[in-house]
Order: structure tokens, then sequence, then C-alpha cells
């Protein structure tokens, strides 16, 4: 199978390094030199870190490095058999993408997109092929992170779904599918949680550091919602949100005033260097 994964930033590098690492030989479409150099560079240094700590050797990690491919055309990939979309969260900006990937891909070429929450079925209907269009949802850091969401819209072909499972499988994650629903199983439980625990500090009921404590030591989570609003992105979690609210329709769904506001100043968290926490000190 020829895959290729169209994104450079945080997730699509992630997918690229996770398949890679699997030992299968993988593309990367990129719309910069620079952003294609910016994922590759954080590649490497995620592998290095794997080298120290006597994970894998140099010479896994050239190996693994080596099944990266890239490129700045779409005529590179046209003959992929499975294509992953993981370009920023912006649904028109998927669509675009999408019905390009449409008009000069092969007929049997495969589209999983990796949304952390639009509708599969909207997605896959500005395509003409919308039985090959599928969600496959990865989560942040994706190498490390088990879980796939496999979503399945309301054409997916059964053949896709299998080949999209096998493929997962492959790559050393655990698959759980989902029908197509508001948020999927994952964001519909962990976002809300979050924008509670912005509430939480808006309310003055407890600082940044004492929430995220008392998630880590109260619920064993691995960080506190605020670290992982940030790692995740508030930009991402706002779009959420959003998705949440608008498809529903219930205003326990409501975006917080202070996540919006934090959007709207650039605090984006690990990715902006500022978010709930300071990352540039
Ligand atoms: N590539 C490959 N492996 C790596 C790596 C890399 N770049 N960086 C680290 N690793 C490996 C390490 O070698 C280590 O392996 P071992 O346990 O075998 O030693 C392991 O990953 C953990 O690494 P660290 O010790 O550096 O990390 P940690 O223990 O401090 O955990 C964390 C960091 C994984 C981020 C953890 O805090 C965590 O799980 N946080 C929650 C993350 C989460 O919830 N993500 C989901 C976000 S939601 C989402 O993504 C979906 C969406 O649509 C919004």
């Amino acid at each position: 199978m020829k895959i290729c994964v169209v994104g450079t930033g945080t997730m699509g590098g992630g997918i690229v390094q996770t398949i890679a690492q699997a030992g299968i030989e993988i593309w990367m479409k990129g719309r910069s030199q620079a952003s294609i150099d910016r994922a590759v560079n954080k590649i490497e240094s995620g592998l290095k870190r794997l080298v120290d700590r006597e994970k894998i050797t140099e010479d896994k990690k050239d190996e693994i490095v080596s099944k990266i491919h890239t490129t700045l055309s779409f005529d590179d990939i046209k003959d992929s058999d499975l294509i992953i979309e993981a370009i920023a969260e912006d649904i028109e900006l998927k669509k675009e993408t999408l019905r390009q990937l449409d008009e000069i891909c092969k007929p049997e070429s495969i589209f999983a997109t990796n949304t952390s929450s639009f509708s599969i079925t909207e997605l896959s209907m500005v395509t003409n092929r919308p039985e090959m269009v599928i969600g496959m949802h990865f989560f942040n850091p994706v190498p490390i992170m088990k879980l796939v969401e496999v979503i399945k819209g309301q054409h997916t072909n059964e053949n896709v779904y299998n080949v999209v499972l096998n493929l997962t499988e492959e790559i050393g994650k655990t698959a759980v599918t989902v029908n197509e629903s508001p948020g999927f199983v994952v964001n519909r439980l962990l976002i809300p949680m979050i924008n509670e625990g912005i509430a939480t500090l808006a309310d003055g009921a407890a600082t940044k550091e004492e929430i995220d404590t008392a998630m880590k030591l109260g619920a064993s989570h691995p960080m506190g919602p605020l670290a992982l609003a940030d790692l995740i992105g508030l930009d991402v979690c706002l779009a959420i949100m959003e998705v949440l609210h608008n498809e529903f329709g219930d205003d326990k769904y409501r975006p917080h005033p202070l996540m919006r506001k934090m959007v709207r100043a650039k605090l984006l968290g690990r990715k902006t260097g500022k978010g709930f926490y300071d990352y540039n000190r």
C-alpha cells in the first residue's frame, strides 16, 4: 500500500513518525518546504530521545527516517492507496483539500480524515467517493497514545473500514470503532471536562496548578485538564466545544468565555509558547 499523510503539523508529523516506526514507507505532503523541514526535524528529535534512552539504536533511527518521503506536490501522491488528511481543524480547509484529492487521486484511493470532531459524512459528501471516506482519529502525542478512533460515515464501505482497521493494528495502535456522532467518543467526554476545568479556574475555585494537581492525584489522570488544554491547543478545544454545542443544541456544551478570550489572544498553549502555562521559560 502507498500511504500518504497530508499535513505537517503536530498530528501529521506524529502520524508519519508512527507509521515509519512500524517499518512502513510513508509520504508526507506539505504546503511549504519550511513546514516539511520543521516536521521532519521534530520527528528526528523525537527519535533521538528514543536513542538517548536506549530504546532504539542510531541505525534504527536512520532506518525509520529513511522510510519518510516528503513532497510539496499533489502529483506525487495521486497514486496513493490511502491518504490520511491531517491538516488544520477548519472544515472549509478540509473540504477544499478533499475536493482537490478527489480530483487527482485514482478512484480506489481511500481518504481517512484525522478530524477531531467534524462530521465524516459531511466531509465525504464533497467528494465523488463518499464510500471511500472514513475517520481515523489519532491522539496527541501520536507516537505514544495507543488509541485510534475509526469512525464510519453514513456511506463508508466495509472494505475501507477493514483496510483502516488492519493498518491501525499494524502500526501498533488499538482501534475503537465509532458510528459517527458529534465528538466521537473521547472528545465528547474529554473536552467538556477541560471546559469545566477552565470554568473552575475562572470561578476562582482554585489555581491552575491546584486544579491540575487535583485531577492528577485525585483521578489518576496523567496530566491535569489545563495542562492538557495547552497540549491539545485551546483553538482545537474551542472548535470541538463549538461542534458539540451546535450539533446537540445543548447549552451544557457552551464553550467557556475564558476559552474564547484565550483563543482570541492567541494564548493557544504549547504551539504558541503560552496558554495556561508559559513554555518559553
Ligand atoms: N516518539 C516516540 N516515543 C516517545 C516520544 C516520541 N517523540 N517521546 C516519548 N516517547 C516515549 C518514551 O520513550 C516513553 O516510553 P517508556 O514509557 O517506554 O519509557 C513514553 O513515550 C512516555 O514518555 P515521557 O516519559 O517523556 O512522557 P510522560 O511519562 O511524561 O508522559 C504524556 C507524557 C504521554 C504526554 C502523558 O502526560 C499523557 O499521557 N498525557 C495525556 C495525553 C492525552 O490525554 N492526550 C490526548 C489528547 S486529546 C487528542 O489528542 C484528541 C483530540 O482530538 C483533541
